[in-house]
Protein backbone atom coordinates (compact mmCIF):
# COMPACT_ATOMS: atom_id res chain seq x y z
CA UNK A 1 0.00 0.00 0.00
CA UNK A 2 1.48 3.29 -0.75
CA UNK A 3 1.71 5.88 1.81
CA UNK A 4 1.20 9.37 -0.26
CA UNK A 5 -2.26 9.78 1.45
CA UNK A 6 -3.06 10.79 4.92
CA UNK A 7 -5.93 8.27 4.78
CA UNK A 8 -6.49 5.49 2.64
CA UNK A 9 -8.43 1.73 2.89
CA UNK A 10 -9.04 -0.75 0.18
CA UNK A 11 -11.93 -3.23 0.08
CA UNK A 12 -12.64 -3.24 4.36
CA UNK A 13 -14.85 -5.48 5.21
CA UNK A 14 -17.08 -5.47 8.51
CA UNK A 15 -19.93 -7.64 10.15
CA UNK A 16 -21.33 -7.99 13.13
CA UNK A 17 -22.76 -11.05 13.55
CA UNK A 18 -24.42 -11.79 10.12
CA UNK A 19 -25.01 -8.17 9.38
CA UNK A 20 -23.02 -7.46 6.78
CA UNK A 21 -21.76 -3.62 7.45
CA UNK A 22 -19.00 -2.54 5.32
CA UNK A 23 -18.84 -4.74 2.00
CA UNK A 24 -15.63 -3.23 0.60
CA UNK A 25 -14.71 0.43 1.23
CA UNK A 26 -12.20 1.85 -0.71
CA UNK A 27 -11.42 5.43 0.20
CA UNK A 28 -8.28 8.29 -0.33
CA UNK A 29 -8.25 11.36 1.97
CA UNK A 30 -4.91 13.32 0.28
CA UNK A 31 -2.92 14.68 3.04
CA UNK A 32 -4.22 18.44 4.30
CA UNK A 33 -7.83 18.05 3.01
CA UNK A 34 -11.24 17.64 4.71
CA UNK A 35 -13.04 14.75 3.67
CA UNK A 36 -16.81 14.53 4.54
CA UNK A 37 -18.48 10.86 5.18
CA UNK A 38 -21.82 11.05 4.47
CA UNK A 39 -24.22 8.40 5.08
CA UNK A 40 -28.09 7.28 6.57
CA UNK A 41 -28.47 6.10 9.44
CA UNK A 42 -26.55 2.89 10.20
CA UNK A 43 -24.77 3.33 7.17
CA UNK A 44 -21.68 2.04 9.07
CA UNK A 45 -19.65 5.72 9.21
CA UNK A 46 -18.88 4.85 13.16
CA UNK A 47 -17.51 1.81 12.15
CA UNK A 48 -15.49 2.75 9.34
CA UNK A 49 -14.31 5.58 11.53
CA UNK A 50 -13.63 2.78 14.58
CA UNK A 51 -11.63 0.79 12.17
CA UNK A 52 -9.29 3.96 11.00
CA UNK A 53 -9.14 4.59 14.80
CA UNK A 54 -7.70 1.39 15.55
CA UNK A 55 -10.98 0.57 18.56
CA UNK A 56 -11.73 -2.41 15.89
CA UNK A 57 -10.44 -4.74 13.44
CA UNK A 58 -12.26 -5.10 10.32
CA UNK A 59 -12.90 -8.48 8.82
CA UNK A 60 -10.88 -7.86 5.09
CA UNK A 61 -8.88 -5.41 3.61
CA UNK A 62 -6.60 -2.89 4.65
CA UNK A 63 -6.26 0.68 5.95
CA UNK A 64 -3.50 2.82 6.42
CA UNK A 65 -3.33 6.36 8.27
CA UNK A 66 -0.39 8.49 8.25
CA UNK A 67 1.22 6.26 6.13
CA UNK A 68 0.76 3.53 9.08
CA UNK A 69 -0.83 0.51 8.62
CA UNK A 70 -4.24 0.17 11.38
CA UNK A 71 -3.71 -3.10 11.51
CA UNK A 72 0.21 -3.74 12.18
CA UNK A 73 0.80 -0.87 13.20
CA UNK A 74 -1.23 0.55 15.56
CA UNK A 75 0.27 2.54 18.04
CA UNK A 76 1.46 4.32 15.66
CA UNK A 77 -1.66 5.01 13.98
CA UNK A 78 -2.98 6.12 17.33
CA UNK A 79 -0.25 8.33 18.06
CA UNK A 80 -1.10 10.19 14.61
CA UNK A 81 -4.61 10.36 15.05
CA UNK A 82 -7.36 12.05 17.68
CA UNK A 83 -11.03 11.00 17.46
CA UNK A 84 -13.59 12.85 18.88
CA UNK A 85 -16.37 10.46 18.85
CA UNK A 86 -20.40 10.76 18.15
CA UNK A 87 -20.77 10.88 22.00
CA UNK A 88 -18.65 13.62 23.80
CA UNK A 89 -15.96 11.64 26.00
CA UNK A 90 -15.27 14.59 28.45
CA UNK A 91 -15.18 13.25 32.30
CA UNK A 92 -17.94 14.80 33.91
CA UNK A 93 -16.32 14.89 37.32
CA UNK A 94 -13.45 16.94 36.23
CA UNK A 95 -13.88 20.90 35.51
CA UNK A 96 -13.13 21.78 31.93
CA UNK A 97 -9.66 22.86 32.83
CA UNK A 98 -8.95 19.87 34.61
CA UNK A 99 -10.21 17.86 31.51
CA UNK A 100 -7.60 19.48 28.89
CA UNK A 101 -4.90 19.68 31.33
CA UNK A 102 -5.20 15.73 32.02
CA UNK A 103 -5.25 15.14 28.53
CA UNK A 104 -1.99 16.89 27.82
CA UNK A 105 -0.32 15.23 31.05
CA UNK A 106 -0.96 12.06 28.94
CA UNK A 107 0.25 12.99 26.00
CA UNK A 108 3.23 14.00 27.54
CA UNK A 109 3.70 17.68 26.41
CA UNK A 110 5.14 20.30 28.73
CA UNK A 111 3.62 23.03 30.65
CA UNK A 112 -0.17 21.25 30.48
CA UNK A 113 -1.72 24.51 32.16
CA UNK A 114 -0.98 26.49 29.81
CA UNK A 115 -2.29 24.46 26.71
CA UNK A 116 -5.10 24.11 28.72
CA UNK A 117 -5.49 27.85 29.41
CA UNK A 118 -4.75 28.83 25.11
CA UNK A 119 -7.64 25.94 24.33
CA UNK A 120 -9.75 27.40 27.08
CA UNK A 121 -9.50 30.82 25.69
CA UNK A 122 -9.53 29.30 22.01
CA UNK A 123 -12.97 27.53 22.72
CA UNK A 124 -14.85 30.73 24.50
CA UNK A 125 -14.83 28.40 27.31
CA UNK A 126 -12.47 30.67 29.67
CA UNK A 127 -15.81 31.74 31.98
CA UNK A 128 -16.76 27.27 32.64
CA UNK A 129 -13.24 26.43 32.87
CA UNK A 130 -13.30 26.14 36.69
CA UNK A 131 -17.07 24.41 36.68
CA UNK A 132 -17.49 20.74 36.24
CA UNK A 133 -18.63 19.78 32.59
CA UNK A 134 -21.08 17.96 34.38
CA UNK A 135 -23.30 21.38 34.16
CA UNK A 136 -21.86 22.12 30.52
CA UNK A 137 -24.54 22.73 27.77
CA UNK A 138 -24.41 20.13 24.90
CA UNK A 139 -22.29 22.58 22.55
CA UNK A 140 -20.31 23.56 25.44
CA UNK A 141 -19.40 19.85 26.33
CA UNK A 142 -18.41 19.49 22.13
CA UNK A 143 -16.11 22.38 21.90
CA UNK A 144 -14.22 21.35 25.26
CA UNK A 145 -14.57 17.59 23.48
CA UNK A 146 -13.22 19.16 20.10
CA UNK A 147 -10.65 21.16 22.48
CA UNK A 148 -9.51 17.94 23.91
CA UNK A 149 -8.62 16.44 20.42
CA UNK A 150 -6.35 19.05 19.21
CA UNK A 151 -4.04 18.47 22.05
CA UNK A 152 -0.59 17.54 20.35
CA UNK A 153 -1.41 18.77 17.28
CA UNK A 154 -2.08 15.16 15.75
CA UNK A 155 -2.02 15.06 11.47
CA UNK A 156 -5.03 13.37 11.60
CA UNK A 157 -8.51 14.03 12.74
CA UNK A 158 -11.81 11.91 13.01
CA UNK A 159 -14.55 14.11 13.67
CA UNK A 160 -17.95 11.39 14.12
CA UNK A 161 -20.97 13.97 13.96
CA UNK A 162 -18.94 17.28 15.49
CA UNK A 163 -22.01 19.04 15.32
CA UNK A 164 -25.00 16.92 15.97
CA UNK A 165 -27.06 18.65 18.44
CA UNK A 166 -24.98 21.93 18.31
CA UNK A 167 -27.38 25.45 18.37
CA UNK A 168 -26.21 27.00 14.71
CA UNK A 169 -23.62 29.58 17.05
CA UNK A 170 -21.82 26.52 18.13
CA UNK A 171 -22.06 24.85 15.15
CA UNK A 172 -20.61 27.51 13.22
CA UNK A 173 -17.60 27.75 16.05
CA UNK A 174 -16.57 24.20 15.12
CA UNK A 175 -16.41 24.87 11.60
CA UNK A 176 -14.50 27.79 12.00
CA UNK A 177 -12.32 25.17 13.76
CA UNK A 178 -11.90 22.59 11.26
CA UNK A 179 -11.39 25.88 8.42
CA UNK A 180 -8.65 26.46 10.97
CA UNK A 181 -7.08 23.28 11.52
CA UNK A 182 -7.38 22.17 7.33
CA UNK A 183 -5.59 25.56 6.79
CA UNK A 184 -2.65 24.62 8.98
CA UNK A 185 -2.14 21.19 6.80
CA UNK A 186 -4.21 18.72 9.35
CA UNK A 187 -6.06 16.02 7.25
CA UNK A 188 -9.69 16.00 8.58
CA UNK A 189 -12.18 13.04 8.10
CA UNK A 190 -16.00 14.26 9.68
CA UNK A 191 -19.08 12.20 9.05
CA UNK A 192 -21.98 14.03 9.10
CA UNK A 193 -25.88 13.93 8.77
CA UNK A 194 -26.13 17.79 7.71
CA UNK A 195 -25.03 18.18 3.73
CA UNK A 196 -25.15 21.36 4.19
CA UNK A 197 -21.56 20.83 6.55
CA UNK A 198 -20.30 18.71 4.07
CA UNK A 199 -20.63 21.56 1.90
CA UNK A 200 -19.54 24.09 3.97
CA UNK A 201 -16.44 22.22 5.28
CA UNK A 202 -14.97 19.50 2.91
CA UNK A 203 -12.89 19.58 -0.05
CA UNK A 204 -14.00 16.33 -1.08
CA UNK A 205 -17.51 14.31 -0.25
CA UNK A 206 -17.74 10.64 -0.28
CA UNK A 207 -21.14 8.83 0.25
CA UNK A 208 -21.27 5.50 2.26
CA UNK A 209 -24.53 3.23 0.83
CA UNK A 210 -24.94 -0.33 1.30
CA UNK A 211 -21.25 -0.67 2.66
CA UNK A 212 -19.69 0.81 -0.02
CA UNK A 213 -18.96 4.03 -1.26
CA UNK A 214 -21.02 4.57 -3.97
CA UNK A 215 -19.92 8.21 -4.54
CA UNK A 216 -16.86 10.40 -4.21
CA UNK A 217 -15.44 13.64 -5.14
CA UNK A 218 -15.60 17.28 -4.73
CA UNK A 219 -18.65 19.26 -4.36
CA UNK A 220 -18.92 20.55 -7.96
CA UNK A 221 -17.59 16.89 -9.32
CA UNK A 222 -21.13 15.14 -7.15
CA UNK A 223 -23.28 17.76 -8.89
CA UNK A 224 -21.77 16.99 -12.39
CA UNK A 225 -23.48 13.16 -11.72
CA UNK A 226 -26.97 14.37 -11.44
CA UNK A 227 -28.98 16.10 -14.74
CA UNK A 228 -28.38 20.03 -14.58
CA UNK A 229 -31.17 21.66 -12.50
CA UNK A 230 -33.96 23.39 -14.72
CA UNK A 231 -33.92 27.17 -14.22
CA UNK A 232 -36.43 28.65 -12.34
CA UNK A 233 -36.97 32.21 -11.17
CA UNK A 234 -37.65 32.42 -7.57
CA UNK A 235 -37.38 34.79 -4.83
CA UNK A 236 -35.34 34.38 -2.80
CA UNK A 237 -36.03 34.06 0.82
CA UNK A 238 -33.66 33.98 3.99
CA UNK A 239 -33.46 30.71 5.53
CA UNK A 240 -34.45 29.97 8.96
CA UNK A 241 -30.84 29.90 9.62
CA UNK A 242 -30.20 33.19 8.69
CA UNK A 243 -33.36 34.55 10.16
CA UNK A 244 -32.12 32.60 13.63
CA UNK A 245 -28.68 34.20 13.72
CA UNK A 246 -29.69 37.90 12.49
CA UNK A 247 -32.32 37.82 15.57
CA UNK A 248 -30.03 36.07 18.34
CA UNK A 249 -26.77 37.65 17.00
CA UNK A 250 -23.85 35.55 16.07
CA UNK A 251 -22.01 35.79 19.19
CA UNK A 252 -24.08 37.57 22.08
CA UNK A 253 -26.09 33.79 21.91
CA UNK A 254 -23.30 31.70 22.64
CA UNK A 255 -21.27 33.91 25.52
CA UNK A 256 -24.67 34.33 26.94
CA UNK A 257 -25.28 30.33 26.88
CA UNK A 258 -22.02 29.94 28.35
CA UNK A 259 -22.57 31.67 31.57
CA UNK A 260 -25.82 30.26 32.29
N1 LIG B 1 -21.04 -3.24 18.31
C1 LIG B 1 -22.01 -3.54 17.45
N2 LIG B 1 -22.65 -4.72 17.49
C2 LIG B 1 -23.62 -5.04 16.62
N3 LIG B 1 -24.06 -4.21 15.65
C3 LIG B 1 -23.48 -3.01 15.55
C4 LIG B 1 -22.43 -2.60 16.44
N4 LIG B 1 -22.04 -1.35 16.10
C5 LIG B 1 -22.81 -1.01 15.05
N5 LIG B 1 -23.66 -2.00 14.71
C6 LIG B 1 -24.62 -1.96 13.60
O1 LIG B 1 -23.91 -1.70 12.41
C7 LIG B 1 -24.61 -0.78 11.58
C8 LIG B 1 -23.73 0.42 11.28
O2 LIG B 1 -23.55 1.15 12.49
P1 LIG B 1 -22.70 2.49 12.55
O3 LIG B 1 -22.75 2.96 13.94
O4 LIG B 1 -21.38 2.25 11.95
O5 LIG B 1 -23.55 3.42 11.57
P2 LIG B 1 -23.48 4.99 11.34
O6 LIG B 1 -23.41 5.20 9.86
O7 LIG B 1 -22.42 5.58 12.18
O8 LIG B 1 -24.93 5.45 11.85
P3 LIG B 1 -25.39 6.82 12.57
O9 LIG B 1 -25.62 7.79 11.48
O10 LIG B 1 -26.69 6.41 13.22
O11 LIG B 1 -24.34 7.21 13.56
C9 LIG B 1 -25.91 -0.47 12.31
O12 LIG B 1 -26.90 -1.29 11.79
C10 LIG B 1 -25.60 -0.83 13.75
O13 LIG B 1 -26.76 -1.24 14.41
MG1 LIG C 1 -22.38 6.96 13.68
Amino acid sequence: MTTSHAIETVGLTKAYGDQQVLRGVDLVVPRGTVLALLGSNGAGKTTAVRILSTLLRADSGSASVDGHDVATEAARVRASISLTGQFAAVDEILTGRENLVLVAELRRLERPDRVADELLARFDLVDAAERRTATYSGGMRRRLDIAMSLIGDPPVLFLDEPTTGLDPQSRNEVWRTVRELAGHGTTVLLTTQYLEEAEQLADRIAILHEGRIIAEGTLAELRQLFPPATVEYVEKQPTLEEVFLSIVGHDTALSQGDQR
